[in-house]
């Protein structure tokens, strides 16, 4: 057996799937949780979706494609997923509370030398290292949205993971095809995001002020960028309710009232418009405006 197998993916919501996927197309055996019955039950349609569309492709080929579906299991008992894997990736819901009672749970019936890590995007492992009775084995292992087109992971330690933690999670990370970047120093938010908050805040803030329509701040980030969507395509995709979770993580940490979420973000919260999930965020989904031909020159 590989060391880190199985691998274990506590929530498997957008990404907790498709960091699954990606492990088990690298060999790993995956055991997928959830506390929802119908989550576990889209992450294994989603699953079978993406593992149709790298066949159709051809980046793997059929008999691949099913090896590593065969390779992940779903289970609704976290102790059952969790109990033999060399390294648990958790992945729900972005609150405190609910990290820190996972990781409790996971201190009690994991194994003792099992790597936990949190994907959280904006909660430092240091506040919920203490919820474990061992800390050293914790620590941030940040994925992006499709691992395996944007091939990075940012691992940064709480106050006292060990460094043979650290040097495991950056083999782990190499081994499923990701480029381990080590944040230095306890940062919330690790290297890209950061960048990317202050993006989000400013478009937000411009489109707020009535600067500018968010369709016009979208043209430009994409012209001058030549990217296929722009950050309002981004945020739809994360997740407007997930953005806006983010933006209150920096909030409680600063106090600061100018890192309030932003009032255009919460209007669309409230119409329930959260983006790509709901079929309507900035955009319409699922054939939002800015694919059609000729959208970038405003006359689509
Ligand atoms: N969406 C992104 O692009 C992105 C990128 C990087 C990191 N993240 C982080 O990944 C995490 C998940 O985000 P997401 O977008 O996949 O959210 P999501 O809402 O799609 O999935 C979260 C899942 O967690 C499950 N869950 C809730 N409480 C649970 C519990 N106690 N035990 C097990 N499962 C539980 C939910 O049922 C749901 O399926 C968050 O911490 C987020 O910050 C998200």
């Amino acid at each position: 057996m590989r060391p880190f197998e199985p691998v274990c993916v506590v929530g498997s919501g957008y990404l907790g799937t498709q960091i699954g996927v990606t492990c088990a197309r690298h060999g790993y055996t995956v055991n997928m949780h959830d506390v929802s019955k119908e989550a576990l039950m889209s992450s294994k349609k989603a699953i079978d979706d993406y593992v149709l569309e790298w066949v159709s492709v051809g980046d793997v080929s059929e008999d691949e494609g099913n090896d590593t579906k065969s390779r992940i299991s779903f289970h609704e008992d976290l102790a059952d997923a969790a109990h033999q894997a060399g390294i648990v990736i958790e992945a729900v819901v972005e609150r405190l509370d609910v990290k820190r009672k996972v990781f409790k749970r996971l201190d009690e019936v994991c194994r003792g030398d099992a790597v936990i890590a949190t994907n959280s995007s904006s909660i430092r492992v240091s506040k919920i290292e203490d919820a474990t009775s061992s800390p050293h084995r914790v620590l941030n292992m940040h994925f992006y949205g499709y691992p395996w087109r944007r091939r990075v992971v940012e691992l940064m330690r709480g106050s006292s993971t060990s460094d043979e933690v650290m040097e495991k999670a950056r083999g782990f990370s190499r081994s499923i095809g990701l480029n381990p970047l080590m944040v230095l120093q306890e940062s919330t938010g690790f290297i890209f995001n950061r960048v990317w908050r202050a993006v989000k805040k400013e478009c937000l803030r411009v489109v707020g002020q009535g600067v500018a329509s968010f369709e016009d701040v979208d043209r430009a980030w994409m012209s001058l960028y030549g990217t296929a969507m722009g950050p309002f395509g981004m945020m739809d995709r994360v997740g407007l309710d997930v953005v806006r979770d983010i933006e209150m993580v920096y909030y409680e940490e600063s106090g600061d009232p100018s890192d309030t979420p932003p009032g255009v973000l919460l209007r669309k919260i409230e119409l329930g418009e959260l983006g790509v999930k709901t079929g309507k965020g900035f955009y319409s989904y699922p054939d939002p405006s800015y694919m059609e031909p000729r959208w970038l020159y405003g006359d689509a």
